[in-house]
């Protein structure tokens, strides 16, 4: 597919790690996208993104509420915020005429999420939600080897997503989305990505759902006795011991590393007595032990289809490792993991092995291997061209996974086996 050439511009809503890192894109292809206007809170990263992106003072806005108070400045809007802003943001941007990319997840409840997709088909503005695992090159070469019947028909996917010690840590203990009443579900934040991918690759709609898991071990009871509440505190022999401690995960071991994720969201002082400083002050140097958590830190989800296909998936953060995908059919299987993607055809009994090969970015899935920048790509050829075909996570889609999850998170909370409502707005 092409689109002809015409520039977009764009408003970024919430110029945290994720906005900021979007914008990137502009100044990588300056001919497709021009960033004009950023509304953000917080005055050091406002500031430090108009730099960066050139944006003009008059473009530079503390709450989105400024913006959509003023006409209509800019062709899209990246809604960036964490997702308690996303639905009236979505809806009233929607209404000032934007095209919207929209962070996952939608929106904290599928009420939200529907009047979400509402908003954007009354006013005829395209949809983009960041489900950037569908945008990335190895992943739909995948569905397309899915599509052309290769393995047969789909029966079962046993996926996992190994979120890993410190990531887990980082984002779900110590980090933004720890609280379910704050964020959300560790589900809906982390895995939406994962009910999206298994309701793309299997042809069939999800029926139901059941879903067993609970926070475990980062409370208070599995604390080590004589532990601080706070890393840089903590004696000196059990902080040493801990794998889990944040001296170790934001200093000893990315010493090298101190400007980039996750150690740029700790401090914007990228020292090591900044970030030292940083650790006894702020959220990221508690003990994982007392932090105000309550996320699940391992769950597994089972889904069935209509077809009858079935898939199981397991989240947690006690293993380290990638997502991985084992597509199961009646002619052979495909699996997708860090090694790459491996055909087996039951006829001939032959294994092939094919390389992710994803440019100069990632050869791993955990780093969205290219799919930030596919997403954008994909999204400014859609506006060009008006064909929203280039956008393969629009509202209807997006809203169907979505409404996965919170089946999943209703049965994980009640033991019961919920069936998936269907997407209608
Ligand atoms: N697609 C993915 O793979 C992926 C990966 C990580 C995070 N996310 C999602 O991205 C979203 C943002 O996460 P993040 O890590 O960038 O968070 P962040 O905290 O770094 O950035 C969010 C920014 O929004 C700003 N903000 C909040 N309310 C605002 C308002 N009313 N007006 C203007 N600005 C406002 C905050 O000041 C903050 O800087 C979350 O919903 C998260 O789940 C998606």
């Amino acid at each position: 597919m092409t689109a002809t050439a015409r520039k977009t511009t764009i408003v970024v809503v919430g110029g945290g790690h994720r906005g900021f890192g979007y914008a990137g894109y502009t100044l990588r292809h300056p001919e497709e996208g021009q960033v004009v206007a950023v509304c953000e809170l917080r005055d050091d990263r406002r500031q430090e993104f108009a730099k960066t992106y050139g944006v003009p003072a008059e473009g530079c806005f503390r709450d989105w509420r400024e913006l959509v108070a003023l006409p209509k400045l800019a062709d899209a809007a990246f809604i960036c915020t964490v997702e308690d802003q996303h639905r009236d943001a979505a809806i009233a941007l929607a209404d000032k005429g934007y095209h919207i990319l929209l962070e996952k997840p939608m929106a904290p409840t599928a009420q939200a999420c529907r009047d979400i997709v509402a908003a954007t088909r009354r006013n005829g503005v395209i949809l983009a939600v960041c489900h950037v695992l569908r945008y990335v090159d190895y992943i739909r070469r995948m569905k397309t080897m899915l599509d052309s019947g290769l393995i047969g028909r789909i029966r079962h996917i046993a996926a996992t997503e190994l979120v890993g010690p410190w990531h887990f840590t980082h984002s779900f203990v110590r980090g933004n989305f720890r609280n379910e009443a704050q964020a959300s579900s560790f589900l809906l934040a982390k895995c939406c990505h994962d009910m999206d991918l298994l309701a793309w690759l299997v042809p069939s709609p999800c029926a139901r759902v059941s879903s067993f898991g609970r926070l475990s071990h980062f409370k208070r009871e599995c604390q080590p006795a004589g532990a601080a509440d706070r890393c840089t505190a903590c004696p000196a022999r059990i902080e040493s011991a801990c794998p889990y401690s944040a001296l170790k995960i934001y200093l000893r071991d990315r010493l090298e590393r101190l400007k980039l994720w996750p150690v740029s969201m700790v401090t914007a002082d990228a020292t090591p007595a900044g970030v030292a400083r940083a650790l006894e002050e702020g959220p990221y140097g508690r003990c994982v032990y007392a932090c105000d958590n309550d996320v699940a830190d391992h769950q597994v989800v089972n889904l069935e289809f209509e077809d009858g296909t079935t898939a199981g998936f397991i989240t947690t953060a006690f293993a380290v490792g990638s997502r991985d995908y084992f597509v199961m059919g009646d002619k052979g299987s495909l699996r997708l993991n860090d090694d790459g993607l491996h055909h087996y055809d039951f006829r001939t009994g032959k294994n092939v092995a094919m390389p992710l090969h994803t440019g100069d970015t990632s050869t791993s899935l955990t780093g969205h291997g290219g799919g930030d920048d596919g997403l954008i790509r994909d999204f400014l050829a859609a506006l060009r061209s008006g064909d929203k075909a280039f956008v393969t996570t629009g509202p209807e889609a997006s809203l169907a996974s979505h409404l996965i999850v919170f089946a999943a998170e209703k049965a994980r909370r009640n033991g019961t086996v919920e069936t998936v409502s269907r997407c209608e707005a």
